[in-house]
Protein backbone atom coordinates (compact mmCIF):
# COMPACT_ATOMS: atom_id res chain seq x y z
CA UNK A 1 0.00 0.00 0.00
CA UNK A 2 1.53 3.56 -0.79
CA UNK A 3 1.70 6.19 1.87
CA UNK A 4 0.04 9.59 1.94
CA UNK A 5 1.18 12.29 2.18
CA UNK A 6 -1.62 14.67 3.08
CA UNK A 7 -4.35 14.08 1.14
CA UNK A 8 -1.83 12.99 -1.93
CA UNK A 9 -0.50 9.52 -2.67
CA UNK A 10 3.43 9.53 -2.11
CA UNK A 11 5.35 7.89 -5.54
CA UNK A 12 2.42 8.51 -8.13
CA UNK A 13 2.44 11.72 -10.37
CA UNK A 14 -0.31 13.91 -9.60
CA UNK A 15 -1.53 16.15 -13.44
CA UNK A 16 -3.07 18.89 -11.76
CA UNK A 17 -2.71 22.60 -11.17
CA UNK A 18 0.35 24.08 -8.64
CA UNK A 19 -2.19 25.97 -7.01
CA UNK A 20 -4.57 23.21 -5.87
CA UNK A 21 -2.12 20.62 -5.32
CA UNK A 22 0.10 22.40 -3.00
CA UNK A 23 -2.73 23.09 -0.55
CA UNK A 24 -3.61 19.71 -0.18
CA UNK A 25 -0.14 19.29 1.22
CA UNK A 26 0.74 19.85 4.75
CA UNK A 27 2.84 22.15 6.13
CA UNK A 28 6.84 21.70 6.72
CA UNK A 29 6.52 18.08 5.11
CA UNK A 30 8.43 18.31 1.99
CA UNK A 31 12.44 18.02 1.42
CA UNK A 32 13.00 18.77 -1.55
CA UNK A 33 11.02 21.34 -4.47
CA UNK A 34 12.13 21.44 -7.96
CA UNK A 35 10.10 23.31 -10.09
CA UNK A 36 10.04 24.45 -13.53
CA UNK A 37 7.32 26.99 -13.86
CA UNK A 38 6.45 29.02 -16.73
CA UNK A 39 8.79 31.48 -16.96
CA UNK A 40 7.01 34.42 -17.95
CA UNK A 41 8.77 34.84 -22.03
CA UNK A 42 5.94 33.99 -23.53
CA UNK A 43 7.69 31.43 -25.07
CA UNK A 44 7.00 29.45 -28.34
CA UNK A 45 9.47 27.35 -30.05
CA UNK A 46 10.58 29.28 -33.36
CA UNK A 47 13.70 27.08 -34.27
CA UNK A 48 11.57 24.05 -35.58
CA UNK A 49 9.50 23.80 -38.73
CA UNK A 50 6.29 22.84 -36.44
CA UNK A 51 5.11 25.42 -33.98
CA UNK A 52 4.34 24.39 -30.67
CA UNK A 53 1.31 25.86 -28.77
CA UNK A 54 2.15 28.51 -26.22
CA UNK A 55 3.09 27.53 -22.69
CA UNK A 56 0.33 28.26 -20.22
CA UNK A 57 0.56 31.62 -18.00
CA UNK A 58 3.89 32.09 -19.59
CA UNK A 59 2.58 35.84 -20.42
CA UNK A 60 3.15 36.52 -16.94
CA UNK A 61 5.51 35.84 -13.94
CA UNK A 62 3.34 33.07 -12.01
CA UNK A 63 4.50 33.29 -8.69
CA UNK A 64 1.85 32.71 -6.40
CA UNK A 65 2.44 29.78 -5.87
CA UNK A 66 5.85 30.23 -3.83
CA UNK A 67 4.06 31.36 -0.85
CA UNK A 68 2.51 27.76 -0.51
CA UNK A 69 5.99 26.20 -1.23
CA UNK A 70 8.20 27.57 1.42
CA UNK A 71 4.97 26.31 3.70
CA UNK A 72 4.89 23.09 3.17
CA UNK A 73 8.96 22.87 2.57
CA UNK A 74 10.57 21.55 5.99
CA UNK A 75 12.96 23.47 7.64
CA UNK A 76 16.41 22.93 5.97
CA UNK A 77 14.52 21.91 2.76
CA UNK A 78 15.85 22.66 -0.45
CA UNK A 79 14.16 24.56 -3.14
CA UNK A 80 15.40 24.47 -6.77
CA UNK A 81 13.56 26.62 -9.55
CA UNK A 82 14.26 26.34 -13.64
CA UNK A 83 14.08 29.81 -14.94
CA UNK A 84 16.04 31.64 -18.13
CA UNK A 85 18.58 34.43 -17.56
CA UNK A 86 16.98 37.26 -18.59
CA UNK A 87 14.28 36.86 -16.23
CA UNK A 88 16.29 35.28 -13.60
CA UNK A 89 16.55 38.44 -11.20
CA UNK A 90 12.30 38.71 -11.56
CA UNK A 91 12.08 35.25 -10.12
CA UNK A 92 15.21 35.36 -7.60
CA UNK A 93 13.53 39.01 -6.48
CA UNK A 94 9.91 36.79 -5.82
CA UNK A 95 11.68 33.76 -4.19
CA UNK A 96 13.57 36.02 -1.80
CA UNK A 97 10.27 37.77 -1.03
CA UNK A 98 8.25 34.90 -0.29
CA UNK A 99 11.06 32.89 1.79
CA UNK A 100 11.64 35.90 3.72
CA UNK A 101 7.80 36.51 4.39
CA UNK A 102 7.97 32.69 5.54
CA UNK A 103 10.91 33.54 7.87
CA UNK A 104 9.27 36.53 9.34
CA UNK A 105 5.77 34.41 10.35
CA UNK A 106 7.65 31.63 11.57
CA UNK A 107 9.41 33.95 13.81
CA UNK A 108 6.15 35.44 14.77
CA UNK A 109 4.88 32.35 15.67
CA UNK A 110 7.71 31.22 17.51
CA UNK A 111 7.66 34.47 19.18
CA UNK A 112 4.38 34.90 20.00
C1 LIG B 1 8.72 25.76 -18.51
S1 LIG B 1 7.40 24.59 -18.82
C2 LIG B 1 8.03 23.14 -18.06
C3 LIG B 1 8.10 22.01 -19.01
C4 LIG B 1 8.53 20.70 -18.40
N1 LIG B 1 9.79 20.82 -17.70
C5 LIG B 1 8.65 19.68 -19.51
O1 LIG B 1 9.76 19.28 -19.82
O2 LIG B 1 7.61 19.32 -20.05
C6 LIG B 1 6.16 25.06 -17.65
C7 LIG B 1 4.99 24.09 -17.56
O3 LIG B 1 4.09 24.51 -16.52
C8 LIG B 1 2.76 24.25 -16.94
N2 LIG B 1 1.84 25.10 -16.15
C9 LIG B 1 1.42 26.37 -16.42
N3 LIG B 1 0.62 26.80 -15.43
C10 LIG B 1 0.53 25.78 -14.53
C11 LIG B 1 -0.19 25.62 -13.31
N4 LIG B 1 -0.94 26.60 -12.81
N5 LIG B 1 -0.06 24.46 -12.64
C12 LIG B 1 0.72 23.46 -13.13
N6 LIG B 1 1.42 23.54 -14.28
C13 LIG B 1 1.30 24.69 -14.98
C14 LIG B 1 2.78 24.60 -18.42
O4 LIG B 1 1.69 23.99 -19.08
C15 LIG B 1 4.14 24.02 -18.83
O5 LIG B 1 4.00 22.67 -19.19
Amino acid sequence: MTANIGELKLDTIHHMDINDGLKLIPDNSIDLIIADPPYGINYRSGSRKRKFTAIRNDNIIMADWLADAYRVLKDGGAFYCWTRWDVYAKWYNRIAHHQELHRLAKERGRNG
